[in-house]
C-alpha cells in the first residue's frame, strides 16, 4: 500500500511516500522554516508550509517515482503541535483525500517517533526518548496504552538549548551549534541539575546561562557544561523509566537526538545495565512525514480511518489520549 504521509506540526512542512508491506521509505522531503535571528511567529511558520507544499509534494512524488493517482492512503499528524501550522497539513490531507477519494488517517506526532523506530530497526518495545524542539518526553508501551513516564515542566529541550544559542548569537537552530562550540572545551561548570521525580526543568538553568554569560565565563566552556548536565539528565530519567518498566530497549527520538553526545551518554547507560541503545538516521529523529506515513498505515491496517467530518486538528493531544489498535 502506498501511503503519502504530511507532516506540519511545527517548523517543519514534510511530504513522504512510504511503502506500507515492503517498509520502505520511497521519499522523505523535509522543508524546515529558519530564521538568521529571532524564534519563530506561528503565522509566518504557517506561510512558510503555504509557500513550500506544493513544491514538496511534487518532490515527494518524483524522489518516491510514483504519479499522485498511485497514493492508496493519506496520513497527517493531528497533533500535539501549533495550531497554525496543524492546519495547513490538516486541510492539504483533506483535499487529497477527497481529490484522490482515498482514505484519510491523522495520528498522534509523538508515538510517530517511536513507531518509526520499530519499523526502521529491530527494536520492538522500547522505551523512547523523546527529545525535540517542543517535546521532551520519556515514553513507553504499557498497559494498552503509550504513556508519558516522565516530562519536562517547562521549555522543551530543544527550545531551550535554541534560546541559549540565541542568547550566545549563534542563531537557529541553536543544537548543532551548541554542539561544535562544546568540541573546544574540557571545562566543566557547575551548573543547576534539575530532575525532580521523572520529570526535567529547565527555566532555572537557562537564568543561570544567561547571568553567567552577563559574567564573562567563556561562551565554549558554558556550552561544554550545558551538554554534560542536561544530556545526563535526560539520560537519568530515561534510565528510570526503563527501570521502572522493566524495558530492555531504548530509542532516540526527537531533533536533539541528534546529538552525538547525548547518544554517547544513552549508549554508556545502557551497556552498564546490559540493555540495548538504539539511534535513527538524522533525517529520522527530525520532525519527518516518513513516520507520519508510516504510523497511518499501521493504524489504516489495523481498521482505524478517520472521516473527513472528523479530520480536525487536536493541538493538546496526549499521548495517552491515543486509541492503540495495532499492538
Ligand atoms: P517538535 O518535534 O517538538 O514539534 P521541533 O519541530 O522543534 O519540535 P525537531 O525537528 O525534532 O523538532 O527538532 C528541532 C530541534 O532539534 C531544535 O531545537 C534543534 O536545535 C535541535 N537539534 C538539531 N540538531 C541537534 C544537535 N546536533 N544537537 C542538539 N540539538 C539539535
Ligand atoms: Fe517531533
Amino acid at each position: 500500500m502506498i501511503v503519502l504521509g504530511i507532516e506540519s506540526t511545527a517548523h517543519t512542512f514534510a511530504i513522504s511516500i512510504v511503502d506500507g508491506e515492503k517498509k520502505k521509505v520511497l521519499s522523505n522531503v523535509i522543508d524546515g522554516f529558519t530564521t538568521v535571528s529571532g524564534g519563530m511567529i506561528p503565522s509566518k511558520v504557517a506561510d512558510h508550509h503555504v509557500d513550500v507544499y506544493d513544491r514538496v509534494l511534487s518532490d515527494a512524488l518524483l524522489k518516491a517515482n510514483i504519479k499522485l493517482s498511485d497514493v492508496e492512503l493519506i496520513s497527517f499528524s493531528q497533533g500535539p503541535g501549533m495550531g497554525h501550522c496543524l492546519k495547513i497539513g490538516a486541510f492539504a490531507a483533506k483535499t487529497l483525500s477527497l481529490k484522490l477519494k482515498k482514505p484519510l488517517i491523522g495520528v498522534n506526532h509523538c508515538i510517530a517517533h517511536l513507531e518509526i523506530g520499530r519499523m526502521l530497526t529491530d527494536v520492538n518495545d522500547p522505551v523512547l526518548l523523546y527529545a525535540s524542539g517542543a517535546n521532551t518526553q520519556i515514553i513507553a508501551y504499557e498497559g494498552g496504552k503509550y504513556r508519558v513516564f516522565g516530562e519536562t515542566l517547562d521549555n522543551g529541550i530543544g527550545n531551550f538549548v535554541d534560546s541559549l544559542a540565541r542568547e550566545m548569537g549563534l542563531g537557529f537552530p541553536g543544537g548543532p551549534k551548541i554542539y561544535e562550540l562544546s568540541l573546544k572545551s574540557k571545562n566543566y561548570i557547575e551548573l543547576p541539575y534539575t530532575v525532580k521525580g521523572m520529570d526535567v526543568s529547565f527555566g532555572g538553568l537557562l537564568t543561570n546561562l544567561k547571568n553567567k554569560l552577563k559574567q564573562g565565563y567563556k561562551k565554549e566552556d558554558l556550552a561544554y557544561s550545558v551538554q554534560e548536565t542536561v544530556y545526563a539528565m535526560l539520560v537519568e530519567v530515561a534510565e528510570r523509566a526503563m527501570a521502572h518498566t522493566g524495558k530492555t530497549e531504548l530509542l532516540l527520538g526527537g531533533g536533539v537526538a541528534c546529538n552525538k553526545r547525548l547518544i554517547e551518554m544513552a549508549n554508556i547507560m545502557c551497556k552498564e545495565r546490559g540493555a540495548k541503545c538504539y539511534s535513527l538516521p538524522n533525517e529520522f529523529n527530525v520532525d519527518n512525514a516518513a513516520m507520519i506515513a508510516w504510523l497511518g498505515y499501521v493504524q489504516y491496517k489495523s481498521g482505524m480511518k478517520t472521516k473527513i467530518s472528523e479530520a480536525y486538528i487536536k493541538p493538546y493531544e496526549r499521548t495517552d489520549e491515543v486509541r492503540v489498535t495495532w499492538r
